[in-house]
């Protein structure tokens, strides 16, 4: 078991049977009740192994939500409010939020939002959820459709990370999931790039290591700027393009996971920070190879760029016609607000779709 310091929580990696039973233990004599929340799927698939680790289902109110990101709505929130009141949760409650990044977003929002704020953990079933959503304290729900507009920073009182989950984990969830886990490796940190660098997803037995890594690189940075004023923004590299190529292809119905759509922007931005700020023609075929290893390739047709740059610039305020963006000037050196123009762009989607 390995722990993890944030400034204001823990977050422990390994099996549940031990932090975490001594959490509970604890936790039944400090709280009035607890909750535990998840969405369908996580249900199915989790909560018999969960129980068998933990012995849990005795002490909690179980409150469970439809699976999907379409159900991460203030609507789910009211009907979670709503059970919490029914089963008579108080101030003095604790919430569990059991799933992907959908129940720790959801959940640590209604916590923070109900009786003006209630304590909560995480449980994360994902890799997206253990390897991003479930630290550094953003917390929100959609709205009319548009990602996380109504939400909150709220830190929850302590993370469990407990990678035997991702068995169940269907394969599709664990390729998005590890887009971060890349992307955490190019924006800090050399030596667990060259760990990623010779391993395909497929083949890789030891999460625990890789979490290790990818949550105490995210941990660190939220550590030094929470609220996103400054270097926080460096988590952004491969998202400027990688979101636009996410809204295009959601607009479209054309199947996109969030971690292939930063595995493209990983791509093109490493493209941009070679042309722009010297990342090593080496470094930057390394990293193409890396990603192409373990993403499918994403065609669009080159007339097609400049929709996708349109995209951006709906997104983003531009300066004087030119984009801020967060690139690397060497593989684990990230530089944040660099001003990228328009044929820059174009020519590192360009480069994406020839590579
Ligand atoms: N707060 C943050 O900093 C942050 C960071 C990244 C992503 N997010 C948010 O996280 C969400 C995406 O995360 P996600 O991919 O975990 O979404 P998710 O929670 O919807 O999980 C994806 C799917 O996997 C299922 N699932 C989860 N764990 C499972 C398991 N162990 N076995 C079988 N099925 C399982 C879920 O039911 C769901 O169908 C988005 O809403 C995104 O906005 C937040
Ligand atoms: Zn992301």
């Amino acid at each position: 078991m390995s722990i993890i310091e944030n400034n204001d929580y823990n977050i422990y990696i390994g099996s549940l049977e031990d932090d975490f039973n001594d959490f509970l233990k604890k936790a039944r004599n400090n709280y009035s009740s607890l909750f535990l929340l998840t969405d369908s799927n996580v249900y199915k698939k989790c909560l018999s192994p969960l129980n068998k680790k933990t012995n849990i289902l005795g002490d909690v109110g179980l409150i469970s939500i439809e699976a999907g990101e379409k159900n991460k709505t203030i609507e789910s929130a009211i009907e979670i409010w709503q059970k919490l009141l029914e089963k008579n949760a108080d101030k003095k409650s604790l919430l569990i939020n059991f799933g992907g990044g959908l129940i720790s977003d959801m959940g640590g929002f209604v916590a923070a939002n109900f009786k003006r704020g209630i304590d909560f953990i995480n449980i994360p079933t994902s890799l997206i959820g253990m390897a991003d959503a479930s630290i550094g304290g953003k917390t929100a729900v959609d709205f009319k459709s548009y990602k996380n507009q109504i939400g909150l920073f709220a830190n929850p009182k302590a993370v469990f990370i407990d990678t035997d989950f991702l068995s169940s984990l269907p394969k599709e969830h664990i390729i998005s999931g590890y887009g971060e886990i890349i992307k955490s490796a190019l924006i800090d940190d050399l030596d667990f790039w060259n760990l990623i660098s010779n391993e395909n997803v497929d083949d890789i037995k030891n999460w625990d290591l890789f979490l290790k890594f990818s949550v105490s690189i995210k941990n660190k940075i939220v550590n030094q700027d929470q609220f996103e004023s400054g270097k926080r923004k460096i988590l952004n590299f491969g998202h400027t393009i990688g979101h636009a190529f996410e809204t295009y292809a959601l607009e479209r119905n054309i199947e996109l996971s969030h971690g292939h759509a930063i595995a493209i922007g990983i791509i093109a931005e490493s493209y941009l920070s070679h042309t722009l700020l010297n990342l090593k023609k080496n470094e930057l075929n390394q990293i193409t190879e890396t990603v192409m290893m373990n993403f499918a390739r994403f065609s669009i047709d080159k007339k097609t760029i400049p929709t996708i740059i349109e995209i951006i610039k709906q997104d983003k305020k531009s300066i004087s016609g030119k984009f801020n963006f967060s690139l690397i000037e060497r593989i684990g050196q990230p530089l944040f607000d660099v001003k990228v123009d328009y044929k820059s762009i174009q020519k590192s989607i360009e480069y994406y779709l020839n590579c």
